[in-house]
């Protein structure tokens, strides 16, 4: 078990900016699914992210783009039925905030209310500040991300590494700031180069969540697909896998086959 589990019956907002203080490490996972949501939040998990790349790992989609408000919160009321301790964070899709604030919070209004999730996370700095604004005022804590942001992939053309240059560097910086001078309770950092984000970091007080983002920021997220090895196609240098499920469910799913083939399932025992 975690020493983080042994910390906190219930990861809130509050414990987060707390752990960044006591110099403790937050691990951040997405879960789109009970079950799997149900294994993450039992292994102690900070964060579980119900993610936007669901559009690519649940939907197959290419981009984050597709995916709707309705399906946002089909998968985020899965996820929280099974937490009993993580705090769940659901990203505000594509298209359902960028248009104006008001549309913004009526969005994370219907996340908050529909799905039972504790806050929510929307893409980039000053453009859209006063959506931001607009619903921290309703009281719905907001996570912030920048750098890569896959929402605005066609704007960027690539998935390369972002503010290499100083320009892009300091509007990253100026961000930032905004973002945790407008309340964000929590900023992911995605794809940057690790001395930025580090200096990122040490500027603010709320928590620098960091994936591609190096190891000077307060804690990380990975894709759980990504990190159990379920995806065997995405090979980011930042991606540490801790399983290859795709081989062994490969070979699971081989053996159950010759199984069936052969006769050999079901035996005496396993029929009625
Ligand atoms: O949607 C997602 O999974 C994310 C993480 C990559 C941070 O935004």
């Amino acid at each position: 078990m975690s020493v983080a589990k042994k910390e906190y019956k219930r990861i809130t907002v509050k414990s987060l900016v707390d752990m960044k203080k006591r110099g403790e490490k937050i691990s951040m996972l997405t879960a789109y699914d009970f079950t799997m949501a149900k294994i993450v939040d039992g292994a102690g998990v900070d964060v579980i992210l119900v993610g936007d790349s669901a559009s690519n790992v649940m939907a197959g989609h290419e981009t984050t783009l597709p995916i709707t408000l309705d399906q946002m919160i089909y998968h985020a009321s899965s996820v929280v039925r099974a937490i009993t301790r993580s705090l769940v964070v659901v990203d505000i899709p594509f298209g359902s905030y960028q248009s104006d604030p008001k549309e913004a919070l009526r969005s994370a209004i219907r996340i908050m209310k529909e799905s039972g999730g504790h806050a929510v996370k929307v893409e980039g700095g000053k453009e859209i500040k006063e959506s931001v604004k607009r619903i921290l005022n309703a009281g719905i804590p907001v996570m912030g991300h920048l750098g890569l942001t896959p929402q605005s992939i066609y704007k960027f053309g690539t998935y390369t590494v972002r503010a290499k240059e100083e320009e892009e560097a300091k509007k990253l910086k100026d961000d930032a700031l905004l973002l945790e001078k407008a309340g964000c309770f929590a900023i992911v950092l995605e794809k940057v180069p690790a001395k930025l984000a580090q200096e990122v970091a040490e500027s603010l007080t709320v928590p620098v969540i960091g994936i591609g983002a190096g190891n000077g920021v307060d804690g990380q997220v990975l894709v759980t697909h990504d990190m159990l090895g379920m995806t065997h196609e995405f090979n980011p240098r930042f991606l540490r896998r801790y399983l290859d499920l795709y081989s062994d469910m490969t070979g699971a799913f081989e053996s159950y086959i010759d199984d069936v083939k052969s006769g050999d399932f079901p035996n005496d025992s396993e029929q009625y």
